[in-house]
């Protein structure tokens, strides 16, 4: 029963806007997340079906004390999960209009003219769809290699069409094809609507499912293996065990995050991962002390604050829609507050700034006034120039960051800044604290086009040559 009450809780939840569909089923401290999550999105994906069977079979006028939330996710599993095997009186009550509710089901796949369930969620006509973003499969080099893992697929039965040489490449896949993406050297690219949550490799933690935006903050930082990173917001650590893979588990992270919950299913996900260099901390990342001496040598941060979402792909139905003005002022303010916070940390020499949000106020905003605070310490660094969407031109500069959003990159809508340390011979001759045109981080784009060499590299030689123009 715990399951289902769970499930309500977290619809009626939605429905009062208290957060989104993740932050709620964390908070409702079930314990099996994936479970609960798995029921509540699915529940929310037959929505619609579930409200015209339920009002056929009069569920709610017969049974007027059974919870209208409950009785959604407890019709859901009768007639379209694993069948109701919990749920006590409530479950009692259900089955006794099971007949019924069939008989419904039943008449609305005549009157829509289907044979199987998953027809019935077709939209109906005259609905705008949101573009379809492909499922992105992160192979994970601390216990695997892409190599291994596009033969593996191919044994199952799917067929591997190599590189992807565009991006529109991305959007043309059906059936059992995958490419490897054009711009992240270890990202695979399936149909959307693949599902490997039940596949060996993902359960084996020797992939994972991670969309290509949000893999961009760890390709861009790419700190050397051995150095030490500061996740400052770090759970459920999607972007940590990226870092830790890049960093070959060799060197230190320090990775904080405010909720409990979230970083508990941290932890289990960094063990399934094989992520070994990984300090975890439930602590308030603006009470970490930039002097104290055990973060001296952290020289790399990743800070991917809590945002308003506004960004992800609308999966499901009840998620929450634009974000007030009042909710946008108060996570910029905190956004502002940790990135000037991050650049406090003495030895910091790289920073990505990242979130899951297309608001120009947690976006651009955020970063130009921290810049600005800054004066010349530190400047932007021109990201991935063959990038299709840059930042919103709103200061000098804004482009060398990275929007995304699924009709252009075809991924979530996302944004990111990389913050680099000028050198102090800069620093004298500069004014501004943003890059000069010949100063294009193109180390990402080198090795997108096979020469093997990594963002570091390019940042190595970057340096070396401003050091030659003193
Ligand atoms: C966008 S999520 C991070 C996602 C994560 N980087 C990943 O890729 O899996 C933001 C996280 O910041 C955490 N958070 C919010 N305020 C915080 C603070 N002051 N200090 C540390 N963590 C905080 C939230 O609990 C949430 O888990």
């Amino acid at each position: 029963m715990a399951l289902y009450s769970a499930a309500a809780s977290v619809l009626a939840g939605l429905q009062r806007r208290d957060g989104a569909l993740k932050t709620l089923v964390y908070k409702s401290r079930f314990q099996n997340v994936k479970q609960l999550y798995a029921l509540v999105s699915e529940t929310l994906r037959y929505s619609p079906v579930l409200d015209s069977i339920m009002d056929g079979a009069a569920l709610l006028k017969a049974e007027k004390k059974l919870p209208p939330y409950l009785a959604k996710v407890l019709v859901y599993d009768l007639l379209f999960g694993k069948g109701l095997k919990c749920g006590g009186r409530w479950k009692v009550l259900v089955l006794k209009h099971r007949a019924r509710l069939q008989a419904e089901l039943a008449r609305l796949k005549v009157h829509r003219k289907v044979s199987c369930n998953e027809d019935l969620l077709a939209p109906a006509e005259g609905v705008i769809q949101v573009p379809q973003v492909p499922r992105y499969v992160r192979v994970n080099t601390l216990k695997t290699c892409k190599d291994d893992v596009v033969d593996y697929f191919k044994r199952q039965g799917y067929s591997y069409l190599g590189r992807a040489a565009r991006m529109e490449e991305l959007s043309s896949l059906s059936g059992k094809q995958f490419l490897l993406d054009p711009h992240l050297p270890e990202l695979l690219v399936f149909p959307p609507q693949t599902d490997f949550h039940e596949n060996r490799l993902y359960v084996a933690g020797h992939i994972i499912l991670q969309d290509k935006a949000s893999c961009l903050p760890a390709f861009l930082l790419s700190p050397p293996s051995g150095s030490h990173v500061i996740d400052a917001c770090a759970a459920p650590g999607n972007k940590t065990s990226h870092v830790a893979a890049i960093l070959k588990n060799k060197g230190q992270i320090f990775a904080f995050d405010l909720d409990p919950n979230r970083l508990a299913t941290m932890s289990t996900m960094l063990v399934r991962a094989g992520a070994s260099c990984c300090e975890l901390a439930n602590q308030d990342f603006l009470t970490v002390d930039p002097s104290d001496p055990k973060y001296s040598h952290v020289t790399y941060i990743l800070l991917d604050p809590s945002c308003s979402g506004s960004g992800m792909v609308k999966r499901l139905p009840a998620e929450e829609d634009a974000p007030s003005s009042e909710r946008l002022r108060a996570l910029a303010r905190f956004q502002r507050k940790a990135l000037t916070h991050a650049l406090r940390f003495p030895a910091l020499q790289r920073l990505a700034y990242s979130t899951c949000s297309v608001q120009q106020e947690e976006n651009e905003d955020v970063v130009w006034d921290v810049l600005q605070e800054h004066g010349t310490a530190f400047r932007l660094v021109n990201l991935l120039p063959s990038w299709p969407q840059r930042g919103l031109a709103t200061f000098p500069g804004a482009e060398c960051c990275l929007r995304a959003c699924p009709a252009t990159t075809l991924t979530n809508g996302f944004f990111v800044a990389v913050l680099e340390r000028q050198q102090e011979c800069n620093s004298q001759d500069s004014s501004s604290s943003l890059p000069a045109e010949a100063d294009v981080d193109s180390g990402a784009e080198r090795s997108q086009n096979g020469e093997g060499r990594g963002p570091h590299a390019a940042r190595k030689k970057r340096r070396k040559k401003s050091q030659c123009v003193k």
